[in-house]
């Protein structure tokens, strides 16, 4: 099939994957309504078209925490990620090296931090507040031996919301023999899969929590770990603690509420990602692009203000740039390119993003990404 676009590159992942692991990337949680909001509502903002302005010299990068990005994207963590592409998150990684944008590593990646580190530029590194202090402090000394640049701390997470796709693909809920034969069934129907991944991607476990797990680290052991190993008392105290032991740019990725981005800002964090963890959380909650005005009111400017969710265009990532973010981070778009595509999937789906941004800027004007602001947007 000819990919040209983000939609094309789910496409493609569906015709790869077995559903267990396409739904797994599609799905968001109960109604999806949060999920179909993230889309719609990025749409639904008008950008407003400028004409002779002199937009020959387009500038697409920009500084984060002093350093240099070639675009105001990243690739924002994905669990699984080893599952949709042999060794995914090191193609992953790659890809995004030679885009010049970073790469979060997820804690519930297949690869382990040191393998993707070892393999390419230290990614940023997302970390979960597990209910095993030491074991954290233990991936936040790994983080920064491995030399990851940046800390995520996502906290959106202390319950899991619940996701039926998940059940009905037979990702979830299908423990024991019964659901490895279903998963098998899928795999075997997608052959190409099979044989690339099923087979020669091995070893499948959560490599960063494997040493938690011990043997009971593979697939049918996820939603188990993520029940009975996320902390639910977690409050601003423990992040303090984060702060403590991590002296680079720490980045607080799930916070939707302008309060929360002042806490957030009070207890020291660098960064924040206006963020509904892509509608697979709380559904019913306000779209990225609806609730990140009145945050970037709150805190832009005395810290870096990323958002995601629901973004499949460069125009997506201008409009969320116009609205106050100083970087935009990409979750399906690019787990959807990996599992249809690998590492040049990615490297293609980056390219998309470039060029329709680079497009967005011309027709909106400007030239730089520094200058992307509400004047971008047709005020409502
Ligand atoms: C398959 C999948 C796995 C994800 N895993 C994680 C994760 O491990 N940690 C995390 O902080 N966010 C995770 N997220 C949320 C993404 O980082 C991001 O917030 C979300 O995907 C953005 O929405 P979008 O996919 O519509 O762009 C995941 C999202 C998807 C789709």
């Amino acid at each position: 099939m000819i990919v040209a676009n983000i939609a094309d590159h789910r496409e493609a992942a569906r015709r790869r994957l077995p559903p267990f692991l396409f739904e797994y990337i599609d799905g968001g949680s109960y109604a999806e309504t949060t999920l179909r909001r993230n889309v719609a509502d990025l749409e639904a903002i008008a950008l407003k078209q400028r004409v002779m302005r002199d937009v020959s010299a387009i500038d697409t990068s920009t500084i984060w925490f002093g350093m240099k990005q070639a675009l105001p994207v990243a690739l924002g963590p994905v669990g699984l990620a080893g599952m949709y592409a042999r060794r995914g998150e090191i193609q992953a990684a790659r890809a995004a090296a030679a885009a010049g944008v970073p790469f979060c590593l997820s804690t519930l990646s297949i690869c382990a931090l040191p393998e993707v580190a070892a393999a390419a530029p230290p990614p940023w590194f997302q970390l979960y507040m597990m209910k095993d202090r030491g074991f954290m402090r233990d991936l936040m000394a790994c983080a920064r031996d491995a030399g990851c640049p940046a800390l995520v701390f996502t906290v959106d997470l202390p319950v899991a919301g619940a996701r039926y796709r998940d059940r009905r693909s037979g990702l979830a809920g299908a423990p024991g023999l019964g659901g490895q034969l279903r998963r098998l069934g899928q795999a075997l129907r997608h052959p190409g899969w099979a044989l690339d991944v099923g087979l020669q991607g091995r070893p499948h476990h959560l490599g960063n929590v494997a040493a938690l797990l011990g043997r009971q680290s593979g697939l049918e052991d996820f939603f188990a770990w993520i029940a009975g190993n996320m902390d639910a008392s977690v409050t601003w105290r423990d992040l303090e603690t984060v702060r403590a032991a991590w002296d680079g740019p720490l980045i607080l990725k799930g916070v939707l509420d302008a309060d929360d981005a002042r806490a957030a800002l009070a207890a020291g964090a660098d960064g924040l990602v206006v963020s509904n963890h892509g509608g697979r959380q709380l559904d019913g909650v306000l779209s990225a692009a609806r609730a990140l005005p009145a945050i970037a009111d709150a805190v832009g400017g005395r810290l870096t203000l990323f958002a995601d969710g629901g973004v499949r265009s460069g125009l997506d990532v201008a409009r969320l740039l116009a609205l106050g973010a100083d970087g935009v981070w990409l979750g399906r778009a690019w787990a959807w390119a990996l599992g249809g595509g690998g590492q040049a999937g990615v490297s293609h789906m980056l390219g998309i993003i470039a060029a329709e941004l680079r497009v967005a800027m011309a027709l909106t004007g400007v030239t730089s990404v520094a200058a992307i602001d509400a004047d971008a947007l047709v005020a409502n």
